[in-house]
Parts: C-alpha cells; structure tokens; sequence
C-alpha cells in the first residue's frame, strides 16, 4: 500500500492500523494486530512488566533484539512511564534505516506521540538519556550484527565484568526462514551465557515452533508456552528461572517433539528442517525442565 521513499513501506492492515514492511526482507513487522497491540500482548504483558518494575529496585535492563521501527521499544516505554524506575534500554540492530523510515511517517503510525526528540537524537548519537515523570530513561544502541556482537561479548567477558545483564528481552527477528541467522543454537547458546543466573531474566518471541523451543531448551533456557498475541493462538516464553514461566512445556510437548518431523536445531545459519537427533534427544530429554 502506502509511501516508499526507500527499502521500507508503510503497510495500513486490515483493521485500519499502519505498520512497516521491509521490501528485501518481503516482511511486516507487526503483521496482524499491529505494532502497539502486539508489543502489549507478548512483551509488556507477558513479561509482566509493570508488576516487575514495581516491586524492582534499581536500573531494570531491557534487550532489544531487533529494533526495527522501535515500536516495541516504545511500548515498553510508554506501558511503565507513570512508574517510578530506572530502565536500561539496549535496542540491537544492524541497520537503522527502518527507524529513520518510520519517524518521517509518525503521524500514520501513530506510536511516536511525545518520543519524536528523543529518537532524533537516539538516531544521530546511538544514546539518549531523559526523564519522563518519575521515569527515567537511559536508551542505546547497538549497531551490528548481533549474532557477531554476542559471539564477541562471549570472549569479552571471559575476562572482563562488561556487560550488563538483562532482566528481560524483546526478542524480535525476521522469520526463521528469512532470517535464520538469527535463531541457531550457537546465538541463543551465546545469549544464555550472557544472562547472570543470580539475574531472572524472560525472553518472549512470536514463534510457537519445535524447533525454536528446542533451540532454547538446549542453549540452557527453561521454556514456556506464550500468550496469544491476536496475532497467534500461542507464542514462546524462555527464561533463565522457571519461576518467569507460568506453563512451562511438559513431557507431553517433549514426546511430540521426539516424533516431528521438524525440531532439530540450526547450527549454521541456513534454515532447514530436520527430525531431533539422536543426540539431541538425548541432550533435550536430559534438561532440568523435564525432570522434575
Ligand atoms: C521484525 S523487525 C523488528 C521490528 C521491531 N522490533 C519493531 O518493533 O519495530 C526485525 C529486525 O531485525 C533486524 N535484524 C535482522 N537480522 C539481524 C542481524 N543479523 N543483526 C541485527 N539485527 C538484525 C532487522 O534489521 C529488523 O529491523
């Protein structure tokens, strides 16, 4: 539908909302509900946002993975900014050509209302600090490839205490199929080791699938079964603490993940699908989650 003015194009879905679709990638963003109703269901709700930055003392470190057009960033923002927190918010992407794209049609878009300033100067600095009410905010950027970017990390803090581990993740690639660099076993087996086990920390995604699941079960995650979204009539919810996770999956979903035909994880990132090895069987039916 709408303006291209350059890889990007506004999108107005079926119930009237605009959202940004990449035309390389050949994918909208937020494809069925919307940019804002989507970033509430899976990420703000789900994490129970609110309620952690309530009964939370200090900075409370975000993730973003996968930046894009900032709309699940933003909702976070808005979604807690009458509470009284310190939030750390670390967007990763490697190209900001999206957000740039969407800040010229904000009007159409509808979720930048009162953030147009700080974004410029987010876009020209990678960093904007401000406070909003009792809210204050403390936003950068992370401009790369992230899958090279935690693999580096890895070796960084090995010996150096560097990084500041998340509390929660937004978790918000291209599709397995259009972008599977971003969900092999090596980058989650990377994330996992970044998280602080003294630190809980959530990660929702918009993907139910086995594959994905036992991604995250053999990179150290414990994982769930996430809210619908509108979008989806399940999504995904990892942690590091299973106290994160309200329906973590059981030996029900493992004995279908023994028997799919599509469960056995990248390593490389080229997308394929593949029955569960056996030594992945072996690994995946060992965690801590199923032998409880
Ligand atoms: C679905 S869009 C994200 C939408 C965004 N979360 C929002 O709220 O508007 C996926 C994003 O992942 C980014 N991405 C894909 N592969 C990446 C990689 N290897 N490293 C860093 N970012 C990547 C893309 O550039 C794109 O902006």
């Amino acid at each position: 539908m709408v303006q291209t003015d350059s890889g990007y194009q506004l999108v107005r879905l079926n119930n009237g909302i605009c959202s940004v679709r990449s035309l390389a990638d050949a994918e909208t963003f937020h494809p069925v509900v919307g940019p804002v109703a989507e970033a509430e269901a899976l990420y703000v709700n789900q994490l129970k946002l609110r309620e952690r930055l309530q009964n939370h003392t200090g900075e409370f470190v975000v993730w973003d993975v996968g930046l894009g057009a900032a709309a699940n960033a933003l909702t976070v923002l808005r979604a807690t900014r009458d509470l009284p927190c310190q939030i750390r918010l670390v967007s990763f992407d490697h190209t900001i050509e999206p957000l740039e794209f969407a800040l010229k049609h904000a009007t159409d878009l509808g979720y930048f209302g009162g953030y147009e300033n700080h974004l410029q100067q987010f876009i020209r600095e990678s960093r904007v600090t401000f406070q909003d009410g009792q809210q204050s905010v403390n936003w950068e950027f992370h401009h790369g490839d992230f899958p090279t970017w935690l693999a580096n990390s890895k070796l960084k803090t090995k010996n150096s205490k560097f990084s500041r581990p998340p509390h929660a993740i937004l978790f918000d690639a291209y599709s397995p199929a259009k972008n599977p660099a971003m969900w092999t076993l090596p980058l989650f087996t990377n994330l996992f080791q970044q998280l602080n086990p003294q630190r809980p920390c959530a990660l929702p995604t918009y993907s139910r699938s086995t594959i994905l699941r036992v991604t995250l079960l053999l990179a150290g995650f414990f994982v769930g079964v996430g809210h619908a979204t509108g979008e989806k009539e399940e999504t995904t919810i990892a942690a590091n603490d299973l106290s994160l996770i309200a329906e973590p999956l059981d030996a029900r979903w493992l004995a279908r993940a023994k028997r799919s035909h599509s469960a056995e994880p990248m390593v490389e990132p080229i997308y394929h699908i593949a029955p569960l090895s056996a030594a992945s069987w072996e690994k995946l039916s060992a965690h801590p989650q199923f032998q409880l």
